[in-house]
């Protein structure tokens, strides 16, 4: 294996409370009603597609013009991003900062596969931004997980292919993206069983780096 792609939101930090919490507040303005159930289909999905999954789950999906919609969105955008602001290095997950600090010294390549359009801003947060050598940009693509898209993009940026990757997610539409480019998937932090993954930890923590090169 010659490098690592990971996920941010349930991978590197927690930040689905935050996610669920800004559209609990639009939903409950919407009169739709969402829990942390329904909550687990978001997770990976754009922010678009998420809204159109929560009016859909409340028969609304023909309520509202594509600008209404995306005024919603920029709404959930704006609280969420209000939640995000007291991030730290603290939130990093455990075992995630050793885990990158071992790769650079390994010279193994980390790539972000993110879904979201504040991971840069989510990584300056935490501290780590710099251990990563490629952030895909969400906006370059043409599909969301579980389309591949993002894990062949992330492995192309860092100059390997994806069968010689790694690829750590916490959501099941990307553990299918993951293993639809070929790449070695891992299952971080599931409460449910991630089908399809090759291996599913905790958390980063639990991986020796050695034998994960040596795959
Ligand atoms: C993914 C999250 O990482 O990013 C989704 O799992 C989220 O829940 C998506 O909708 C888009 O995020 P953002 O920050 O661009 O709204
Ligand atoms: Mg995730």
């Amino acid at each position: 294996m010659k490098g690592f792609v990971f996920d941010l939101d349930g991978v590197i930090t927690d930040t689905a409370k935050y996610h669920y919490e800004a559209w609990k507040e639009l939903a409950d303005q919407l009169g739709i009603s969402i829990d942390l159930k329904f909550n687990e289909q978001l997770k990976g999905i754009s922010r678009m597609d998420s809204l159109e999954r929560i009016l859909a789950h409340g028969n609304k999906q023909s309520a509202y013009m594509q600008e209404e919609k995306e005024a919603f969105a920029a709404q959930k955008n704006e609280a969420y991003v209000q939640l995000l602001q007291n991030l730290t290095p603290a939130d990093l997950l455990p075992g995630v900062a050793e885990f990158l600090k071992e790769a650079k010294a390994k010279k193994m390549p980390c790539a972000i596969a993110s879904a979201s359009k504040n991971a840069p801003f989510i990584l300056e947060k935490l501290g780590v931004i710099d251990l990563f050598d490629a952030i895909v940009d969400p906006a370059t693509l043409t599909k969301g997980k579980p389309d591949p898209e993002i894990f062949v993009k992330a492995a192309e940026s860092i100059g390997i292919k994806p069968e010689e990757a790694i690829g750590f997610e916490d959501a099941q539409a990307g553990i299918a993206g993951i293993k639809a480019c070929g790449m070695y998937a891992i299952g971080v932090l599931a409460d449910e069983p991630l089908t399809q993954a090759d291996r599913t930890v905790h958390s980063l923590a639990e991986l020796n780096m050695d034998e994960l090169i040596a795959l």
